[in-house]
């Protein structure tokens, strides 16, 4: 019989939103050995828990990315059948039915969030950044570890065809060595249209670019160079970081961080939340016989492109090559991470080997040592930890 994860998610904003609607998918889009159900959701007013519910249940608009009766297959296989509306977390925590927790609140909670999920003895997918620093992580690892339960860093990107592509072609040796990379994640949030309560402006949500958009660029770094098997630092660290200020909240407008890998390569990782991405790019590989440019977004790549180089600088390739990997033939693509989390628990996992919690306090670190070198009004904000 098929095992079926049953899922207690808190937080009723966008992006629970967004992972809520992947469990809809049918399964057979993407050859899922697992099943998802939502047995409970949890908000800080019982009337968002039910308004979240019954916007699934219903027959809504299109999802996010126009499909049109996304919820259909999930309906008539009971992913919401019994679902509770609660009007607190605590209460998600408490439930019976649920097996494992997806946190969706602001950065600043996940540490608390996910510590008393897992002291209630859920299993915890927890929303990018995983804390606010290293310490309130390594916290959570130790419960985890200390009550045998499973967590991990929801970072969905990870499992999707493109990054998998990208790493056999890295390492298939066609480029060559890898000599450095540079990846971006850029947006304008047009932070001064926003309401100061805005997570991206509100220092109290941990606002600012760094700690929102740094998780993306830092993905790409991990799976090309630090994954990469001609790597063989294990504690790659931030040699040099600055951030600009975003002076209304004090927050980060943008960061520029350089990761060393030693006797390896370099990443230049950037995040700004007042310019667009390039659209071409988000993250470039510059390899001994080409290039390779990942299209924008970085959280969401779909197309590669192998770029020769100057015809005064020949590489061996000389066509350019561009590459096309589907995120999913339906829905967004967080389906992808939940079926991950769904086999570790069945397979009595209580860590991903896709996504390892080491990874996960690589690049916290760089998060804390960006923020602790840069003069936003993040830079000695104290971990939760103890308090
Ligand atoms: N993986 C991705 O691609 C991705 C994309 C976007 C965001 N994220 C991450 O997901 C997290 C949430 O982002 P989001 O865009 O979903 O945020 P959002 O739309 O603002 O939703 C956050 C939710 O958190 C809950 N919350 C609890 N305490 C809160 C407080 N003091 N102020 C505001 N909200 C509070 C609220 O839900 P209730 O009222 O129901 O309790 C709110 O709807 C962030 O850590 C972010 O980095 C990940």
């Amino acid at each position: 019989m098929t095992f079926t994860l049953r899922w207690g998610i808190i937080a009723t904003g966008g992006i629970s939103t967004k992972f809520a609607e992947d469990l809809f998918i049918d399964p057979a889009t993407r050859e899922s050995d697992v099943a998802h159900k939502i047995a409970a959701v949890g908000s800080r007013s019982v009337a968002s828990a039910q308004k979240f519910i019954d916007r699934l249940q219903s027959n809504p608009s299109p999802n996010q990315w126009g499909e049109v009766g996304w919820n259909a297959w999930g309906l008539e296989h009971g992913v919401l059948d019994g679902a509770k509306a609660y009007g607190s977390y605590d209460e998600v925590f408490a439930d019976a039915n649920v097996d494992a927790v997806y946190i969706g609140t602001p950065h600043t909670f996940h540490h608390a969030n996910a510590k008393a999920a897992l002291l209630a003895g859920k299993h915890v997918l927890c929303e990018k950044p995983f804390t606010f620093d290293l310490e309130e992580l390594d916290e959570l690892i130790k419960i985890a570890k200390e009550k045998n339960l499973f967590l991990m860093e929801a970072v969905w990107t990870r499992f999707h065809p493109i990054a998998y592509a990208l790493q056999d072609l890295l390492k298939s040796g066609r480029l060559g060595k890898i000599k450095r990379m540079s990846a971006d994640f850029s947006m304008n949030f047009e932070p001064d249209t926003r309401p100061d309560s805005n997570r991206m402006v509100d220092p109290e949500q941990g606002g600012g670019s760094l700690l929102d958009q740094g998780p993306y660029p830092s993905v790409w770094a991990m799976l090309a160079l630090h994954q990469h098997p001609d790597n063989t630092d294990s504690d790659p660290r931030v040699v040099a970081s600055y951030q600009k200020v975003y002076e209304r909240s004090g927050v980060d407008a943008a960061s520029t961080w350089v990761v060393s890998w030693k006797d390896f390569a370099d990443a230049t990782l950037v995040t700004d939340m007042t310019a667009s991405g390039f659209n071409d790019a988000c993250a470039v590989i510059t390899c001994e016989e080409a290039d390779v440019a990942l299209a924008y977004p970085p959280w969401r790549p779909e197309r590669f492109t192998i770029v020769p180089h100057a015809s005064f600088e020949p590489g061996s390739i000389k066509e350019r090559e561009t590459n096309e990997f589907p995120a999913t033939k339906a829905g967004g693509g967080m389906h992808y991470e939940a079926d991950e989390v769904a086999r570790c628990i069945r397979d009595g996992k209580t860590e991903s080997e896709r996504m390892p919690l080491a990874e996960s306090r690589i690049t916290q670190r760089w998060l804390d040592d960006v923020r602790k070198a840069g003069g936003t009004v993040l830079k000695d904000r104290k971990s939760t930890v103890g308090q």
